[in-house]
């Protein structure tokens, strides 16, 4: 398994597509309120979002897109709602499987599985495992997934595999952390987007947004596709990613890129 070096130990290299796209799917509810459905219909909708942009993702080169379907704090949503959205997830996981896998899809679901319905936890593994061996474009969807979470399941994985760190806590690095995370064969996302208006990470990815570039939109999710992912990408674009360098230092770096391509 490819492990990718993290931002903070080795500058990654950056292009004008990002390699990594999250997203925080928000606003299917408040779609469905403005015009009178319920909010089950709004996340129906987001499925077909959903798919615009995967689409989208893989014919602008985009590799990796990680989408936030169900944190860790969404049980407290009323048990109606969550249970519609489960029947939802086994739908869509049965319907798309053999399109995805077709298209060179990777689908890969990650969270604290073990609280989902055995139905549930069957498909993912039937999908995850038909899906293994794609290499064209990786889908990653965070279900019952926190950043806290992760963090600490890393940090257990990381304990049972070396106790005798436990013994020499000052040998913890990120290094030894890092393999344990979710993600960690990914590199880190390059832009962050979050539909909806909300201006918040939400317990998302928190790790591994450390140099990320945000974008936020009022759009609600069920909008999205190709046109705002393109406008979100142009925002990317605008950005200067220095990773803790200074701008003079960049300015440099380009300078000797050209002279080593003359
Ligand atoms: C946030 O909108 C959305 C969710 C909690 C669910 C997202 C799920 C989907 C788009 C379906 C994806 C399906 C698969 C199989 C991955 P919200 O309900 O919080 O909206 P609101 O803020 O307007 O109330």
């Amino acid at each position: 398994m490819a492990l990718f070096k993290s931002s903070t130990q080795e500058v990654p290299t950056t292009g004008a597509i990002p390699k990594h796209i999250a997203i925080v799917m928000d606003g299917n509810g408040r779609w469905a309120k403005s015009r009178l459905l319920p909010r089950v219909a709004g996340h129906k909708k987001g499925v077909d979002a959903l798919r615009r942009t995967v689409q989208a993702c893989a014919e602008v080169g985009v590799e990796y897109l990680t989408v936030f379907a169900f944190s860790s704090e969404n049980w407290r949503r009323p048990a109606e709602e969550v249970s519609l959205l489960m029947k939802l997830f086994i739908r869509v996981l049965r319907k798309d499987l053999e399109s995805m896998h077709s298209e060179g899809i990777r689908l890969r679901i990650v969270g604290d599985l073990s609280a989902f319905e055995p139905e549930l936890r069957a498909a993912i593994d039937y999908a995850q495992e038909l899906t293994r061996n794609n290499t064209r474009f990786n889908l990653n969807v965070a279900a019952n997934y926190g950043g806290r979470w992760d963090i600490l399941q890393a940090t257990r994985q990381m304990l049972i595999q070396n106790p005798e760190l436990a013994q020499h806590p000052e040998q913890i690095t990120e290094a030894n952390l890092q393999p344990h995370l979710c993600l960690s064969d990914c590199p880190e996302p390059d832009l962050f987007v979050r539909t909806g208006g909300e201006q918040r990470v939400s317990n998302f990815l928190i790790w591994q947004l450390a140099y990320t570039e945000f974008y936020f939109t009022d759009r609600y999710w069920p909008d999205f596709g190709k046109p705002l992912l393109m406008e979100a990408i142009a925002s990317y674009n605008q950005r200067e990613r220095r990773f803790g360098r200074t701008s003079e230092q960049l300015g440099l770096s380009a300078q000797a890129d050209r002279a080593s391509a003359n």
